[in-house]
């Protein structure tokens, strides 16, 4: 028998389904002193299938109590990606002032529609709850945005409070671009404009938009950011998550963006959006671990796939605009049993009972050369990271992490991002390893690397290696387990 959140490769603290297919967080959204997560979800299968919205609900944004399933598919189809607002003023009138209904607005995606050749098979519709999101109504209106018939991929609205013009806002992706469309109720929708056929990477379709207003770190500027999920073409291969620095001024999206910029530069960190409900200055993301590259053969048995780390994202200027992504501050509360080193030199090695269960935070003084940091076992299994400084670039190389040949385009290459630092003299580091994740963030966030890993057994071992550098102010925490 299994002991559910026990199986190998079960993430301990971080978000996975009780069971089943898991992608896409859904509905974000903090009301009440809590925040719910709802997510893409097939509870027959642990591959992909017609779909549901499951939902947990969490404190803190690191535990998480699992909630019955949300949305369910009907006779307009299956719930695929969306968000969640609270309608406080009852704009929709599907509450009252008193008791404000909780509203998702998702696409209807409609298979028979699909396979029939039709184009207008996807949909915007909503639905509402009155009570904190456990119980769930269609409108009856559903659509609520109909399918403009030319355009196969149309879907997942990301809704919003347009405090300037006193409106919701709904971003969604069609095919190469965006679309904007305003409402005074969330029930009828005008079209505003259309954003990116001309910007940005098109290796792949466009998919989960999120548009929120950021002020730059140090400054009273505000910048509206764009996060446009593409796939294929992310840099590393398969499915990533671009982003747009630009202005929204109720109509349109404008930027003068020339490069390409990735919110993460390992593989496993998509279709990730950010919680409505939070002041803008706690703009909090959380991503789908995985890739749909491979994402519904990777080694697990009961369930499939989990969230990356709940993030903070914060805006920076410098050459350009650059967003950061950090673990949000409750991570610390998890973090216990910390051993610190004041250096560790070439070669070192630290042995843990399992390395898989915890997080490495350490410096490196002056310019960056050459450094690596490997995981291994008793198995010979590793996985290294590192500064590579011939590009420019830190790696993430897990060809020999454990198990990697369940689709071959899961360990074909080692893994670059270009390095991005907030100083010259000066780097930090933070590594959260969990059973089958490793999370890399340079400078809190400025450079971030997200991948999965399938250790046959738990790394025992890290050796640090680099002719130039030490790591310094080194501490080595286990994580608790959010599962208990
Ligand atoms: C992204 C995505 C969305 C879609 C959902 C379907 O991973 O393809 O565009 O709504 O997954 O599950």
């Amino acid at each position: 028998d299994v002991v559910r959140f026990r199986e190998s490769y079960r993430p301990q603290y971080h978000f996975t389904p009780p069971e089943k297919w898991m992608n896409d967080p859904n509905g974000l959204l903090f009301h009440n002193g809590t925040y719910h997560l709802f997510y893409q979800y097939y509870p027959e299968d642990i591959v992909w299938g017609p779909m549901h919205w499951g939902h947990a609900t969490s404190k803190d944004l690191v535990s998480w109590k699992h909630q019955p399933i949300a949305l369910y598919p009907d006779e307009l189809g299956y719930i695929f990606s969306g968000s969640a607002v609270m309608d406080l003023e009852n704009t929709s009138g599907l509450g009252s002032k008193d008791n404000p209904p909780m509203i998702a607005i998702f696409t209807h995606h409609e298979p028979k529609g699909e396979k029939e050749g039709k184009n207008d098979f996807q949909y915007q519709s909503i639905a509402y709850s009155l009570d904190e999101g456990n119980t769930w109504t269609k409108y009856e209106g559903n659509p609520v945005i109909g399918n403009p018939t030319s355009i196969r991929d149309f879907r997942d609205p990301k809704v919003m409070w347009h405090e300037a013009s006193q409106k919701w806002i709904l971003t969604l992706v069609a095919g190469d671009h965006a679309k904007f469309y305003s409402s005074p109720d969330l029930k009828s929708w005008t079209y505003l404009s259309d954003f990116g056929k001309d910007k940005g990477a098109h290796g792949g379709v466009w998919e989960c938009p999120d548009l929120f207003p950021l002020t730059v770190a140090g400054s009273d500027e505000t910048k509206w950011v764009l996060l446009i999920s593409i796939n294929p073409g992310a840099p590393n291969g398969g499915s990533g998550t671009q982003y747009f620095v630009g202005d929204f001024d109720g109509t349109t999206f404008t930027t003068s963006q020339k490069d390409i910029k990735w919110i993460d530069y390992g593989s496993d960190n998509y279709a990730g959006v950010t919680y409505n409900g939070l002041p803008d200055s706690d703009r909090t993301f959380i991503g789908w671990m995985s890739n749909w590259n491979y994402a519904q053969k990777t080694p697990t048995e009961n369930w499939r796939s989990a969230m990356t780390l709940s993030r903070k994202l914060t805006l920076h200027k410098n050459d350009t605009y650059y967003l950061k992504s950090y673990p949000v501050a409750a991570i610390d509360e998890y973090s216990y049993d910390s051993k610190t080193y004041d250096s560790i030199t070439n070669k070192y090695s630290l042995t843990s009972e399992n390395f898989n269960e915890m997080r490495i935070d350490f410096e490196i003084e002056g310019a960056l050369e050459d450094f690596e940091v490997k995981f291994s076992n008793v198995a010979n299994d590793q996985l290294f990271l590192g500064y590579h400084k011939e590009d420019h670039s830190f790696y993430v190389d897990r060809r020999k992490s454990g198990k990697i040949d369940f689709e071959p385009r899961f360990a074909e290459k080692i893994h670059l991002a270009p390095a991005r630092t907030d100083k010259n003299d000066h780097t930090r580091f933070s590594i959260f390893l969990d059973a089958s994740s490793v999370e890399f963030f340079v400078d809190q966030g400025t450079t971030t690397m997200t991948e999965q890993i399938f250790p046959t057994q738990p790394y025992t071992v890290m050796t640090f290696t680099s002719k130039d550098h030490k790591m310094t102010q080194v501490r080595v925490s286990k994580m608790k387990r959010i599962w208990e």
